[in-house]
């Protein structure tokens, strides 16, 4: 338990520190409905320390302020009410200073409860922790995207992350591997920690496959766009369409031309398009239209599974320091964990057999499970100890502002 505490000390201080190259004003900003101010991320994971571990289990916890409850609840219904999402850019109160002495006001009350925790509560207690603690962990990597998306709309472009990257190798040549047909298993056993929606572990069928062995890069997207792919109707879903129509897209999210030359922008600001590098914020419907136009298409989430589970769990993660994914360096299965979330065209769904966690934390996963797709693997802002093969995460098919590439598949 003593390791649990340390972790606690240690997730929570990385919290702050990714938000050291915030200035006061950048901790407000909610750029679009779908991003959450720093600040508020801040406040969010402490809230969930106080509501589902402080309030039920701490004899004598005094909330700092109640209307936190509101204000900091996301999006749990039978924890409460809470305020709109939409408008969390809207409160300039409490201030920056305040959410950091919330988070000095539950860090006190959890460390000495977590010291002598009630004998009856202990493993509930523990076992909450640990999920407030992969919690935070999740957070964080959605304050650097959201960071990115807030920064994006900024003519400025500034850079959140000032460091000068090592220069760019080649990618190795996209390779291919196959694999039998034959019944998989996929998802979480046993007692270490994994989300409610990668269990059960259970079989699967399928085909012979092969899968690529790295990530599709910029260079090879932009010959799709070369193509004149964004205005081909047949590459793409009718959802694609329309909203490529609506939206206007002619690339993926962060490229605009600067005259006549292709930019990005990223966490290190704005810089000529680096060709070598995976291609980056693609939506589902782009991910799939370029694997249609390249004659191939997305693995599904068991295939996917199935090639990783023999894989290490190594690669540019947010402790590589980066922050920007990186050209693949080696031949053979490569980037599976790391550089980039890989589309995957499995829909989010339940497993069967699939029981969501008792009581409110039930809503922390299960009832997101419509219209939303799986991606696979972890990107180059997450926490490399939050990662594991079966993890699954999920967004709708038009979002693109999170750290999303692509694999491609094919039949054999
Ligand atoms: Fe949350």
């Amino acid at each position: 338990m003593d390791k649990l505490i340390e972790r606690y000390r240690t997730v929570r201080a990385r919290s702050e520190a990714l938000c050291a190259p915030l200035e006061v004003e950048d901790y407000c900003i909610q750029a679009m409905e779908s991003v959450s101010p720093p600040k508020w991320h801040l406040a969010h994971v402490t809230w969930f320390f106080e509501m589902f571990i402080l309030v039920p289990y701490a004899k004598h916890y005094c909330m700092l302020r109640e209307e936190y409850a509101h204000l900091f609840n996301s999006y749990y219904e039978t924890a409460g009410t809470f305020f709109p999402r939409p408008q969390r850019g809207m409160l300039s109160r409490p201030t920056v200073e305040e959410v950091y002495h919330y988070r000095r006001h539950v860090d006190a009350a959890l460390l000495d409860l977590l010291a002598s925790p009630p004998a009856q509560h202990a493993a509930d207690i523990w076992q909450r922790l640990r999920l407030g603690l992969e919690h935070e962990i999740q957070h964080q990597e959605l304050l650097l995207m959201d960071t990115c998306y807030n920064f994006s709309i900024n003519p400025l472009h500034p850079a959140y992350h000032k460091i000068e990257l090592p220069p760019a190798a080649p990618a190795v040549t996209m390779g291919w591997q196959e694999f039998p047909a034959g019944i998989i298993e996929i998802g979480h056993d046993g007692d270490a920690f994994a989300y409610d929606n990668e269990r059960p572990r259970h079989k699967v069928y399928v085909q012979d496959f092969r899968l690529a062995t790295r990530l599709v890069s910029n260079a090879e997207y932009l010959a799709f766009i070369e193509d004149g792919s964004y205005d081909r109707v047949d590459l793409w879903l009718s959802d694609a369409w329309r909203t490529l129509q609506e939206q206007n897209w002619q690339a993926p999210l962060y490229w605009f031309k600067q005259d006549r030359d292709w930019m990005h922008f990223d966490l290190t600001g704005a810089h000529a398009l680096r060709l070598e590098e995976p291609v980056a914020h693609l939506s589902y419907y782009e991910a799939d239209a370029y694997a249609r136009w390249a004659g191939k298409r997305l693995p599904t989430e068991a295939e996917w599974e199935h090639a990783a589970s023999t894989q290490t769990i190594a690669g540019n993660f947010l402790n590589n320091g980066l922050y920007v994914p990186q050209p693949a360096q080696q031949t053979g299965m490569s980037q599976m964990f790391g550089d980039l979330w890989e589309w995957t065209q499995s829909a989010y769904l339940p497993y069967p057999g699939f029981k969501p966690l008792p009581g409110t934390l039930g809503e922390y996963n299960g009832k997101f499970m419509s219209e939303q797709m799986v991606l696979r693997g972890g990107c180059c802002i997450t926490a490399q100890d939050h990662m594991r093969a079966t993890y699954r995460n999920f967004f709708r098919a038009a979002d693109r502002w999170m750290f999303s590439g692509l694999r491609l598949a094919e039949d054999i």
